[in-house]
């Protein structure tokens, strides 16, 4: 009998503290909503962007360089990938240069090592390098559907098992993935794609909850980018009924509001930032209803 009263008042006292917890996380999250969150500084931080040749990765180096990190750049294309390291050290910024092959494991275990001796520790990672090809599932051939995923989920895991645990080592560390609003939402001509970008949000999802269970209290944080259309070539045949709804921002836009949602401690970010919600909207209805919604904002991406 005692017992029992026992644990319920502790039951009762659990759900209470829980009450408590949840509308103080609201009340926090509308304040900061309003008031804005301070963002953390990166100076001489050592950040690595994969795919920096290029587009989105190339921005971010300059970005990052400009707010005062050190910047490692990987790309595979090295004449490419010097271009934006020589960009970056004529404006005086701390910039390094590597070719590799993201999805080549040995190969970036090998090089993350020289990295470590040459430059430093790495505490921010930011793994963007990807690549979309684009046409109904049945013309994508095997090799294609490999390299897909080796490049966008497997490069993932190998970059996070040559860099994680000197983060958790020091109790620093932040992790950013290019994840796609392919990543939320089913799109034609992209079924391989969009099975890469869904599996970089589940492995960062899952790895971030993983860390946060950790009884270590380890202090790394988890960024995934969610982008529709950004102007960088990758996707090579957009379309959109509203343009000045679903607009297709351009890679330095893009890369300010990833450096933003890092710098914030964001977990998750779409750009344009209202997608995601909308996106959490539409499927609230049922699905016949949000497939009429759809199709009136006839936005996608035509096969190359
Ligand atoms: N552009 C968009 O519309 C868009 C939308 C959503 C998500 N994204 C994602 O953003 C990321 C960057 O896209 P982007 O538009 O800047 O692409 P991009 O094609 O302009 O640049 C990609 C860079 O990655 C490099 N790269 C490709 N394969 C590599 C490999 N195996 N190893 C190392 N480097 C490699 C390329 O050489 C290139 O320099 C990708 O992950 C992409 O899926 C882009
Ligand atoms: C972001 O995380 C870092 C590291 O834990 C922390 O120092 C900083 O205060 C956080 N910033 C915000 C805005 O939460």
């Amino acid at each position: 009998m005692f017992l029992k009263v026992y644990s319920i008042t502790i039951l009762l006292l659990d759900v209470l503290s829980l009450v408590v917890k949840v509308i103080f996380a609201v009340l926090e999250s509308v304040y900061q909503t309003i008031a804005g969150v301070a963002e953390k500084s990166v100076a001489n931080e050592i950040v690595l962007i994969t795919g920096t040749g290029h587009g989105i990765g190339k921005e971010l180096a300059h970005q990052y360089a400009s707010l005062g990190a050190i910047v490692v750049c990987w790309d595979i294309n090295q004449e490419e990938n010097d271009k934006t390291v020589h960009e970056l050290r004529k404006i005086g910024a701390k910039a390094y240069g590597y070719k590799c092959d993201v999805s080549d494991r040995d190969a970036v275990l090998t090089l993350a090592r020289k990295v470590k001796e040459e430059v430093g520790e790495v505490s921010i990672l930011v793994n963007n390098a990807g690549i979309m090809p684009c046409h109904p599932l049945l013309q994508h051939n095997p090799q294609e559907i490999r390299k897909i995923y080796e490049i966008n989920v497997f490069a993932h895991f190998w970059m996070l098992e040559a860099f994680l645990p000197s983060m958790i080592q020091n109790n620093h560390g932040h992790i950013v993935a290019l994840s796609s609003m392919a990543g939320v939402m089913g799109i034609p001509n992209l079924v391989p794609y969009c099975g890469s970008k869904y599996a970089v949000r589940g492995l960062m999802e899952s790895l971030s909850e993983e860390l946060r269970e950790d009884a270590r209290q380890i202090d790394i944080k988890f960024t995934t980018i969610f982008p529709f259309i950004v102007d960088t070539g990758l996707c090579k045949k957009p379309r959109t009924r509203f343009p000045f709804l679903l607009s297709f921002v351009p890679a330095q836009t893009a890369a300010s509001a990833i450096i933003t949602a890092q710098r914030r401690n964001y977990s998750e970010v779409s750009i344009p930032r209202g997608l995601l919600y909308l996106n959490n909207i539409l499927k609230l209805f049922p699905l016949r209803a949000s497939q009429h919604m759809k199709d009136f904002f006839d936005s996608g991406v035509d096969s190359d």
